[in-house]
């Protein structure tokens, strides 16, 4: 059965705990990398707890799931992923950013870290000994991405999901600055949804959800 992504106990989560998954040092180095690269980026702060929780959600929380993550910045998402992960799941965290990926591999060695463009993604499950995903957790900045490099990430993303796979991505843009993403999305994905605002989260974020891959 469908994992939903809208309901997790961390969504009563209030606003003034957006951001208690993180440390004031991670803050400092995330936002560190955003001072130098923003179009990359495309944040200010890490994903709050309650973003990540509901992210995380789609990963399927029994069997051996294979998780890919695209843009793991300081591995807020990674961490709340591999809290729901069973035993015998993998996660492997894709990142392009050579400052983040030795960020990662330092405060984080037991992460499974590919320094890569998601736009690789195919490459990475092919080293990683991965045929399919069965789910794709994207904080990548999509809309602010040329609509080219987007639309590879996502069709890539569908040609490596299984039939059952789910692919969430997040997003700060309301609805109609985000529509374009919302259109590739249903190009590649047979289901796309959108959860409401997340308010606990800096800035409130909005998740989109694609099921159903359609191999193009
Ligand atoms: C909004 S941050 C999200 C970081 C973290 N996952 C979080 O939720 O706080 C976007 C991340 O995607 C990475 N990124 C941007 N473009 C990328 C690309 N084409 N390939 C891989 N990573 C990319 C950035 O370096 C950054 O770490």
């Amino acid at each position: 059965m469908d994992t939903p992504i809208t309901t997790s106990p961390a969504a009563t989560t209030s606003a003034g705990t957006a951001s208690a998954g993180t440390s004031r040092a991670e803050r400092r180095s995330f936002l560190a990398r955003t001072l130098a690269d923003p179009r990359r980026m495309g944040a200010v702060t890490p994903t709050g707890r309650a973003a990540a929780a509901r992210m995380a959600a789609v990963v399927p929380d029994r069997g051996r799931p294979a998780v890919l993550e695209l843009g793991a910045g300081t591995g807020v998402l990674s961490r709340a992923i591999l809290a729901r992960m069973p035993d015998g799941g993998r996660l492997v965290a894709v990142e392009s950013d050579p400052a983040l990926v030795e960020y990662l591999h330092r405060t984080s060695p037991q992460l499974e870290v590919a320094a890569a463009d998601a736009a690789e993604l195919e490459r990475v499950l092919d080293e990683a000994g991965i045929d399919r995903a069965d789910a794709v957790v994207c904080s990548l900045p999509l809309t602010v991405m040329t609509a080219v490099e987007r639309r590879r990430v996502l069709s890539a993303a569908a040609r490596r999901l299984t039939p059952a796979g789910a692919f969430v991505a997040i997003t700060y843009r309301p609805a109609w600055a985000a529509r374009g993403l919302r259109a590739d999305m249903a190009d590649v994905f047979g289901r796309v949804e959108r959860t409401p605002t997340i308010w606990a989260n800096v800035p409130p974020a909005r998740l989109l959800l694609g099921r159903g891959p359609r191999p193009c």
